[in-house]
């Protein structure tokens, strides 16, 4: 876990966030051991920025990995940063179980993926396999 803050802080540190100035660092952890760190890249057509979630996660997957375990976050905030609704549900699809939610003052909150994102819509729905 110390290990996925870290790349997470590092990760920070390439921040592309020129507009917001809101600096955010992320790592996933998947099956294979490995971790993959990434940043937030914004864009001047600003609907086209990238959370740093994101930025880590589709790193994972195009290097191979088929399943993710865990994720950091972390931003310079009083209290530890929540992921955006859009990264949840990027998270859902991979398998992210445990989520650390950090701010840069070394504050820590763990969270369950079902508390973050509960009766999400997934693979399972597009099969009539849904919840409901
Ligand atoms: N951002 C992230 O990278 N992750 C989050 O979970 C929340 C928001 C980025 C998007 C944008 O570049 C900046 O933070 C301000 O919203």
């Amino acid at each position: 876990m110390e290990e996925l803050i870290k790349a997470a802080q590092a990760a920070r540190g390439m921040a592309y966030a020129p507009y917001s100035r809101f600096q955010v660092g992320a790592a996933v952890l998947g099956e294979s051991g490995r971790i993959y760190s990434g940043c937030n890249i914004e864009n001047a057509s600003y609907g086209l920025s990238n959370c740093a979630e994101r930025t880590a996660i589709f790193k994972a997957i195009s290097e191979g990995e088929k399943k993710l375990i865990a994720l950091a976050v972390v931003a310079d905030t009083p209290r530890p940063t929540a992921p955006c609704g859009a990264c949840r549900q990027v998270m859902i699809e991979f398998g992210i179980n445990q989520v650390i939610l950090c701010n840069s003052k070394g504050e820590q909150h763990v969270v369950a993926m079902n508390e973050l994102l509960p009766l999400s819509f997934n693979k399972n729905d597009l099969t009539g396999a849904g919840i409901f």
